[in-house]
């Protein structure tokens, strides 16, 4: 290659690398003899919410915490905003307070309330913040993720389920994150609590232009907020994108999963409140 394709090689990669948030090629996860992962691909566009769906213990937690750091797979390359986080040398952890996450579960810590839960992330990135920042910044954080100010001075015991999956997103946005991992995120809401919580997300990512690593079961939200759909299944990302597109593949769990008894209610539904808007 001359000089000059090279640059305009590397200047194209450049390009390519701006419109991802996540990339992550030829993963390897396995615990023992049990493979989760084998060459797995998945790209994650800017802006986007990527769905991610796949049966339970087909490895979508696993994915997300090899991503974040938490599970370190055996082979592959993740990059998150053009840094290879599995390369020590080059990811210095600036990338990490790129990302928020809320686990599946919540995983709020029990003894803080939820104000000192959302301050965890802030201590642990500015050790020097005041604690009047801190507070305010707590309180605005709580406030985004829909919840009382009352709140604050709550412990997740005495929290609602609902209530307890907002004060996780609170934590989870406390560093102002161009990137929000959301595991599970409506699991054991009831339904309008889980749609109240999808328009939240919808929200946010259009208010601060969120990229969302959305796992979840939840048909309703697929079809309400995603942008596009990844499928997990057989230790890889068999099938990527619109609903309408992975209606188009004929592989079987794809056709059960999303044309399933659930999967066409989930569809009327979203016929009904398109029919309602158009009124
Ligand atoms: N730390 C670990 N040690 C051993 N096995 C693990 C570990 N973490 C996960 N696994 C196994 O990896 C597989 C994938 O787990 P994972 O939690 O990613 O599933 P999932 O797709 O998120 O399922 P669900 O929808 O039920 O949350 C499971 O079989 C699980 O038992
Ligand atoms: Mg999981």
């Amino acid at each position: 290659m001359s000089e000059e394709q090279n640059e305009l090689q590397e200047a194209k990669e450049l390009v390519e690398q701006a419109d991802y948030a996540v990339r992550i090629s030829g993963l390897r996860n396995a615990f023992g003899d049990q493979v989760i992962h084998d060459d797995l691909s998945l790209d994650v566009h800017k802006g986007e919410i990527l769905g991610v769906v796949g049966g339970s213990g087909t490895g979508k937690s696993v994915m997300m915490r090899s991503i974040i750091g938490l599970q370190k797979p055996q082979a592959g390359t993740i990059e998150v905003f053009g840094t290879h986080v599995l390369d020590e040398e080059e990811s210095d952890g600036s990338v990490r307070s790129r990302w928020g996450i809320l686990f599946q579960g919540g995983a709020l810590f029990s003894t803080l309330t939820v104000a000192e839960n959302v301050q965890v992330p802030l201590k642990e990135f500015y050790p020097d913040m005041d604690a009047k920042l801190l507070d305010e910044i707590a309180l605005y954080k709580i406030a985004l993720s829909g919840l009382p100010p009352e709140a604050a001075a709550k412990y997740p015991s005495e929290l609602s389920g609902g209530m307890r999956k907002r004060a996780g997103l609170a934590r989870a946005l406390a560093l102002d994150p161009d990137l929000l991992f959301l595991d599970e995120p409506t699991a054991g809401l009831d339904p309008i609590g889980a749609a109240a919580f999808d328009e939240l997300t919808k929200k946010l990512q259009q208010t601060l232009g969120l990229t969302v690593f959305l796992i979840t079961h939840d048909l309703d939200t697929l079809y309400e907020i995603c942008d596009r759909v990844a499928v997990l299944a057989d230790r890889q990302v068999i099938a990527v994108g619109t609903i309408d597109e992975l209606l188009a593949t004929d592989h079987p769990w794809i056709q059960q999963y999303f044309n399933g008894p659930r999967g066409r209610a989930a569809i009327a539904s979203q016929k009904r409140k398109e029919a309602r808007e158009n009124a």
